[in-house]
């Protein structure tokens, strides 16, 4: 039987995703940026979020320095350490990207099974895989923090690329070869896959 309440909706004042997409004058998505340590993922991850700034356009950085440090600092790097960091990575992305930011990502995330799980928290079109490629001799050879070289003593486990897999992507959106191309170069890629998208 009907109560009193039944036919009574409440109407939330919800303000939609798309109400945020209409007040930003840009779309949001995940920008997933993933490749081998030392392969320019922060780098460009900054550079492309200076840049949609001067375009004003809303971006945010998650990259290991604001994750692993706070929300994600009891993690380690073994296999479900990594898919639980990642998983994370991923419901945080897609708040941003309902609260209408471009979230930028850049992870390692080494694993294609972690990876496609954080495609299908996104809606279609939303998750934009971005391998940053670059030889593994390369980045051995920056070694910008060192660990390729404490990682080839054995002191670090686990270590991508040297004793733990890289899965690379089987069907990126974008594939950046970072060793070839300057930072900006990089960034003029991802900007004009946004364009053609119509993110941006
Ligand atoms: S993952 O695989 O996505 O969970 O890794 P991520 O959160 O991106 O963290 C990678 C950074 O942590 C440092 N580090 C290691 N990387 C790989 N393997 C091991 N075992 C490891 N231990 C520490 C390293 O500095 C990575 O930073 P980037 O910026 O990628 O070089």
């Amino acid at each position: 039987s009907a109560s009193l309440t039944s036919n009574i909706h409440w109407h939330s004042a919800a303000v939609t995703k798309k109400d945020r997409h209409r007040l930003n004058d840009h779309k949001s998505c995940v920008i997933w940026l993933t490749g081998l340590s030392g392969s320019g993922k922060s780098t460009i991850a900054n550079a492309l979020d200076k840049r949609l700034y001067e375009m004003s356009i809303r971006s945010y950085v998650l990259d290991g320095d604001n994750i692993r440090h706070g929300l994600n600092k009891s993690l380690g790097f073994s296999p479900e350490d990594r898919k639980e960091n990642i998983r994370r990575i991923a419901e945080v992305a897609k708040l941003f990207v309902d609260a209408g930011t471009i979230s930028i990502t850049a992870f390692i995330s080494p694993y294609r099974e972690d990876r496609l799980l954080a495609r299908n928290l996104l809606e279609e079109g939303e998750f934009i895989e971005i391998y940053v490629k670059c030889p593994i001799e390369q980045c051995e050879q920056r070694d910008p923090k060192g660990l390729y070289k404490k990682a080839r003593r054995g002191e670090i486990p686990d270590f991508t690329g040297i004793s733990s897999p890289y899965e690379e992507p089987d069907s990126p959106e974008l594939v950046i070869e970072s060793n070839q191309l300057t930072v900006d170069e990089c960034v003029d890629q991802i900007v004009d896959f946004l364009k053609n998208r119509g993110i941006v």
